[in-house]
């Protein structure tokens, strides 16, 4: 499919700024709640985001956890940052941000005419690589210590966001984690997604709701600064226990009979995902507390 665009930002030698350009799409690789994202035939993608136009998008973040309808947190980002210099594989570069001329349908999605998009480098995506969805890790001791291992660049990603950019990604499902390359190696995961993203307003305290998301914790009055190492620590649930086992027992039991269960392989394990499931902690706590256990306590594995 042929689509007719404007380049509004570029990043890319590929797009001129304020040029209209045809981009040819090849075919749909994903997409969820907020756009849909399509392969390019020069190694790019294109995500055209939903409800999302250059007169209805607000681009200045409210004060909710959540953005309202309308309000598009990933463009407010991309936006403030596109100039960032690359010098860090924390996050996914952007190429481009613009605008569809045309009215577009894919299967069910209508994207109305000034539809913003983005375009970003193709990744791998996580589970793509790994393919260990529903492969529980906790079985073997390099199983466990890979888990300990994705955690910790889940963490390093969250801090980069937070320290440098002084955002907090509420949305750090292993679906937005990506090998920049054909690569197999953490070093190379990187970022996607910033949908749902919030600035780190340190005294704020948000209610949130793990109906809505089962990363995400249920409590009242959460400091933000607490959701991305819960959240990690889910994905590391995820990853020993597998997809399928703690989707069908979501809900708190299925946490303290994996904490039970991870407490009589290992009591430093344990520890680990008490402080980030239970206790609740920061970013940077959470990744002093796996590095120690790297430090001290591998060989307990
Ligand atoms: N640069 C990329 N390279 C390859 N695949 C990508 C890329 N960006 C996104 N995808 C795929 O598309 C999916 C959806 O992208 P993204 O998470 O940005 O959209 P979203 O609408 O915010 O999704 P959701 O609501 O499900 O989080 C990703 O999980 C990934 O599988
Ligand atoms: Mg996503």
């Amino acid at each position: 499919m042929n689509v007719q665009t404007l380049i509004i930002k570029s990043n890319h030698p590929d797009y001129e700024e304020n040029m209209n350009k045809q981009i040819k799409i090849k075919k749909k690789i994903g997409g969820g709640s907020y756009g849909l994202v399509f392969s390019l035939d020069n190694e790019h993608v294109i995500k055209i985001f939903k409800d999302s136009t250059l007169n209805n998008t607000i681009l200045n973040e409210t004060n909710y956890l959540l953005p309202i309808k309308n309000e598009n947190r990933e463009l407010i980002f991309f936006f403030k940052f596109k100039n960032a210099k690359k010098e860090h594989n924390y996050i996914i570069s952007l190429y481009a941000i613009g605008l569809i001329r045309d009215k577009i349908t894919y299967e069910n999605t209508k994207f109305d005419e000034n539809s913003y998009f983005i375009i970003l480098p193709y990744c791998t995506p996580f589970y793509e690589t790994h393919k260990i969805l529903n492969s529980p890790l906790i079985y073997s001791s390099n199983g466990i210590k890979f888990t300990l291992e994705v955690m910790r660049r889940l963490l390093e990603l969250s801090e980069f966001l937070e320290t440098k950019y002084d955002y907090v990604n509420i949305d750090l499902h292993l679906d937005n984690f990506l090998f920049s390359h054909k690569s197999k190696d953490l070093k190379d995961l990187i970022m996607i997604d910033f949908s749902i993203i919030k600035k780190n307003f340190k005294n704020k305290k948000y209610n949130v709701n793990n109906n809505k998301y089962y990363i995400w914790p249920n409590e009242n009055n959460l400091p933000l600064e607490y959701i991305p190492s819960y959240c990690i620590s889910m994905n590391g649930l995820e990853l020993l226990f597998g997809h399928n086992r703690l989707i069908e027992f979501l809900n708190k039991d299925f946490i303290n009979y994996s904490l039970k269960v991870i407490q009589s392989k290992n009591k430093h394990i344990y520890n680990i995902f008490y402080n980030g499931l239970v206790l609740k902690i920061t970013t940077q706590k959470f990744i002093k507390l796996i590095n120690q256990f790297f430090t001290n306590h591998i060989s307990t594995l």
